[in-house]
C-alpha cells in the first residue's frame, strides 16, 4: 500500500522537488498529500503547485506567539493524515508536543555527518573546522536538535579552497540522492529503529 507523505519546507525546495520527482518516477512508493510551509513567499510553493500538491500556508508572521503556531500546525499536520512527515529544509525547531504527535514519523535531512555541526549554517561550521570531510545526514526526529536516530548518511570531500557556498553545493547534491532513499526506505517499511540505531531490513 501507498504510503501518505507530506512535506514541510520553508524556503528553494530543492530537496522536495528530488522527493517530487522519484515520487513520479515511481521509486518511492507514496503520494505526496501537502505540502506544509511556514513561508507565504517558498519557493517549494511554486514546486508543488506545479507538481498538483496541495499547499497548506501557515505563516508564522501571523501568529501572536510560537505556541500558537505550533498549535496551528499541529492541527494543519494531523488533518493530512499522513504516514511520515518529511522536514525538507523546514527552518524552524519542531516543538516536543508535535514530535511526541508522530513518534517515528518524522524525518529531516540535515547538511552534515551528525552528530557533528548541529544547528544553522552547517556547512559554515565544517568550514571553518577545518574538517576534511563532512556530508548529509537523514534521521527521524526526536526531541533533541538534529539527534535523532540515524538512517543515511553520505560523505562529502571537503577540499582546500572550499567555502560555505561550494561546499553546500557539493552536499546538496548528495542530499538529493540520500533524501529519496530514506524515504523509499521507510516507505517500504524497511526502517526499524532499535534504540539509537537505525536497522535497514
Ligand atoms: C538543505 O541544505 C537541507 O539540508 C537543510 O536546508 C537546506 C534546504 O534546501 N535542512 P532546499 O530548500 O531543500 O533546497
Amino acid at each position: 500500500m501507498k504510503k501518505r507523505i507530506a512535506v514541510l519546507a520553508s524556503g528553494r525546495g530543492s530537496n522536495f522537488q528530488a522527493v517530487i520527482e522519484a515520487i513520479q518516477d515511481g521509486k518511492i512508493p507514496a503520494t505526496c498529500v501537502a505540502l506544509i510551509t511556514d513561508n507565504p513567499k517558498a519557493y517549494a510553493i511554486e514546486r508543488a503547485r506545479n507538481a498538483k500538491i496541495p499547499v497548506v500556508i501557515i505563516d508564522y508572521s501571523m501568529y501572536s506567539s510560537r505556541e500558537l503556531y505550533e498549535c496551528a500546525l499541529l492541527s494543519a499536520m494531523q488533518q493530512v493524515k499522513a504516514d511520515l512527515f518529511v522536514l525538507a529544509g523546514y527552518m524552524r525547531i519542531i516543538g516536543a508536543a508535535i514530535v511526541r504527535s508522530f513518534p517515528g514519523k518524522m524525518v529531516n535531512i540535515h547538511p552534515a555527518l551528525l552528530p557533528g555541526f548541529t544547528g544553522l549554517h552547517a556547512q559554515r561550521q565544517a568550514v571553518q573546522y577545518g574538517v576534511k570531510v563532512s556530508g548529509c545526514t537523514v534521521h527521524f526526529v526526536d526531541e533533541s536538535l538534529d539527534g535523532g536516530p540515524i538512517i543515511l548518511q553520505h560523505c562529502v570531500a571537503v577540499q582546500e579552497e572550499d567555502d560555505e557556498d561550494s561546499l553546500a553545493e557539493r552536499i546538496l547534491k548528495h542530499e538529493h540522492e540520500c533524501f529519496p532513499e530514506a524515504i523509499k526506505l521507510f516507505c517500504e517499511d524497511r526502517l526499524e529503529i532499535v534504540g539509537r540505531t537505525v536497522r535497514i531490513l
